[in-house]
């Protein structure tokens, strides 16, 4: 067991709450089967309400998806595109932001247009200057991360979104790395789409995600991901004897028209318990938390040679604090020997990336940087 786990951004492991919230729905199911399933029920609508709340956003918006990906496939999927529409990516994204809109392009003949995802970490004014001038010649959609993953950098989605605005680009957000740690809110950020994971700063198990679609937009897509829960009044043939059973009862047109079939009750169970810890201690405070913990250790793995990622602007400041390490050994070879010394972190694309959340203490600073003067010792 490590004995400072920095790795939230990878996989955030199950705290006491979560593990009985689980628990507790198995043997809900053990012991009462079908009955059960109608508390489970309540519970999804529930934790769309909570989830919601934590990027401002209404629970009638919000679906539960099985991951981050599926999530992105789903509205590739469902966009209404018109061929030689433009779709601008970032360079540095996680694959799970390009695959999918790759995919459409291939399929509906849309244009491409890369941007340079770092540019907004080392000059900002330049990084919005090219995407306006994009934005200008007509995009569709722009595509990001809140949080950049390999990097933590916190993208200027309040530009983004502002210009997205001005030139009538939909935005998509993948927030995975931000709900939960970062203050976001769809409405005045101007998204369009978000859809974020489970089991990184929301703390809950795998294989669960949320989706938010902005009612104007859920309006507009094309149901090519229904299923037999996308309908209205889904669940009528079930409950309400015979007559009921028929296939043309209109599709939701909300984001929850992705909610095809049986869902992940398990993980929705434990996202209950983990998402609800962090709405009562607040993103806000979470985040403050999480800055002086990068206050607290940034200043020494400077002295000894690290280069930071981090922004001096708040603004563009993340849950994870990012370092390329000293000559001498890479951030993969870093990341193993800390590991073996019981520092838990990883190394995004040759990054070393150090994730606490708000279990971690700010007294970790001197064992972390203890076991970084170990592994230093050993490179001499
Ligand atoms: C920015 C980003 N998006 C997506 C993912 C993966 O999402 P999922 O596995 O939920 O599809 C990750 C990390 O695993 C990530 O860092």
């Amino acid at each position: 067991m490590a004995r400072v786990y920095a790795n939230h951004a990878a996989v955030s492991p199950p705290s006491a709450a979560v593990r009985s919230a689980v628990l507790e729905a198995l043997d809900g199911y053990g012991r009462h089967g079908l009955s059960w399933y109608f508390r489970e029920l309540e519970r999804r609508e529930r934790v769309r309400g909570l989830l919601g709340r934590l990027v401002g956003a209404e629970a009638r918006n919000v679906a539960l998806v099985p991951n981050t990906s599926t999530g992105v496939v789903d509205i590739a999927l469902c966009l209404p595109w018109r061929a030689a529409d433009r779709i601008v990516l970032f360079s540095g994204e996680f694959p799970t932001n390009v695959t999918p809109w790759q995919q459409a392009a291939r399929r509906h003949g849309l244009e491409i247009v890369w941007q340079d995802g770092d540019l907004s970490r080392t000059d900002r004014g330049a990084a919005l200057e090219r995407l306006e001038a994009e934005l200008r010649r007509g995009v569709r959609l722009v595509a990001l991360s809140a949080v950049q993953f390999q990097t933590g950098q916190r993208m200027p989605l309040e530009e983004i979104g502002a210009l997205c605005a001005r030139y009538g680009a939909e935005l998509f957000v993948d927030a995975i790395q931000a709900v939960g740690v970062v203050p976001i809110d769809v409405h005045s950020l101007g998204i369009h789409y978000l859809v974020a994971g489970s089991h990184k700063w929301l703390m809950a198990p795998e294989g669960l995600g949320m989706l938010y679609v902005a009612p104007a937009s859920a309006a507009a897509l094309i149901p090519e991901v229904a299923a037999w829960m996308s309908h209205e009044d889904a669940f009528s043939f079930l409950t309400r004897g015979g007559g009921h059973l028929r296939y043309d009862r209109p599709i939701v047109q909300t984001a929850q028209m992705v909610e095809g079939g049986a869902p992940n009750t398990l993980a929705i169970a434990g996202l209950e318990a983990s998402a609800g810890l962090i709405e009562q201690l607040s993103v806000g405070a979470i985040f403050a938390h999480l800055q002086a913990w990068h206050d607290a250790v940034e200043p020494g793995l400077l002295a000894r040679g690290f280069e930071s990622a981090r922004m001096a602007e708040l603004s563009g400041r993340s849950g994870s604090l990012s370092l390329l390490p000293p000559p001498g050994a890479g951030a993969s070879e870093w990341a193993k020997a800390l590991l073996a010394r019981g520092v838990s972190c990883a190394s995004p694309d040759g990054w070393l990336r150090l994730a606490p959340h708000w279990p971690n203490s700010l007294d970790e600073a001197p064992t972390l940087l203890d076991a970084v003067d170990e592994v230093l010792a050993t490179l001499r």
